[in-house]
């Protein structure tokens, strides 16, 4: 089974949201040819308290943040997750502070999570190989969705995670999308039921990102599973072995 968890970084239930539900239908139908079951889940940072990390080293000690906010519950979700799908509306040409909140904390927080596996001194950053995907749109064209996608990049690799990208030529690095312009909060939605092109681009590419990102899961996870007895003998493989069913 893979638990796929769709993070919606936007305050609004809006474009992101529309693409992360297109994504998550199709990582339901990606796990059939694998025969492996998908369960999605579907989590905003709408409505949620996130701030931002107090550098206090708190989290140092097991992975605990000291903030209690609603931190706590989307961290353990993350923990659990197969596959992360962001979904990302551009801000400033960046991440919206709210995920970048969390994504600063779960950060810091796994390494702390995972300090105790290692030798005394010799704690590194573990490999957690889940694979993550991300879409970003924003109103303009140009305007940020490449450098969010990158920092998403940068951020799965600080995870020990796999990045992952769509299919050529629509996802190059991740699925962008911008609305034309419209600031309306179902721009993207009323533009691809009008089957206006980028719309089209933004739906397709959202879609592929989460149907690989299921596969490459899959794949991870049944080598996992072949090599469970090796891979125990590597500490810094443990948060991929607790996923292991
Ligand atoms: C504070 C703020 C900053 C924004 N910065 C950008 C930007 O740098 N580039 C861009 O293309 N759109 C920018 N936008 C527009 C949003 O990315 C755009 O409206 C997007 O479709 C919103 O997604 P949502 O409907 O999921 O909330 C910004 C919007 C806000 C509120």
């Amino acid at each position: 089974m893979l638990k796929v968890l769709g993070i919606c970084g936007s305050p609004r239930a809006g474009n992101s949201k529309f693409l992360l539900e297109e994504a998550l239908a199709s990582a339901k139908e990606a796990g059939k040819p694998f025969q492996t079951a998908v369960e999605t889940e579907f989590w905003t940072v709408r409505g949620k308290k996130l701030s931002g990390c107090v550098a206090c080293d708190g989290c140092a000690k097991d992975g605990t943040c000291i903030i209690k906010d609603d931190f706590t519950e989307i961290s353990q979700k993350w923990f659990d997750a197969d596959v992360i799908i962001y979904s990302i509306p551009v801000y400033h040409m960046g991440i919206p502070a709210q995920l970048k909140a969390f994504i600063d904390r779960i950060g810091n927080s796994q390494f702390g999570r995972y300090a105790g596996i290692f030798p005394q001194g010799a704690a590194t950053l573990p490999k957690s190989l889940k694979t993550i995907g991300c879409i970003a749109q924003g109103a303009h064209v140009f305007s940020g969705q490449e450098y969010t996608i990158a920092q998403v990049i940068n951020h799965a690799l600080l995870m020990g995670c796999i990045p992952v990208a769509g299919d050529m030529w629509q996802s190059y690095i991740g699925a962008g999308g911008w609305t034309c312009n419209d600031i309306a909060k179902d721009a993207i939605k009323k533009q691809y039921a009008q089957a206006l092109p980028d719309a089209q681009i933004a739906v397709t590419a959202s879609r592929d990102i989460a149907k690989r990102a299921v596969e490459i899961a899959a794949i991870l996870k049944s080598g996992g599973r072949e090599m469970k007895n090796t891979l125990s003998a590597y500490p810094i493989y443990t948060p991929f072995l607790e996923r292991m069913d």
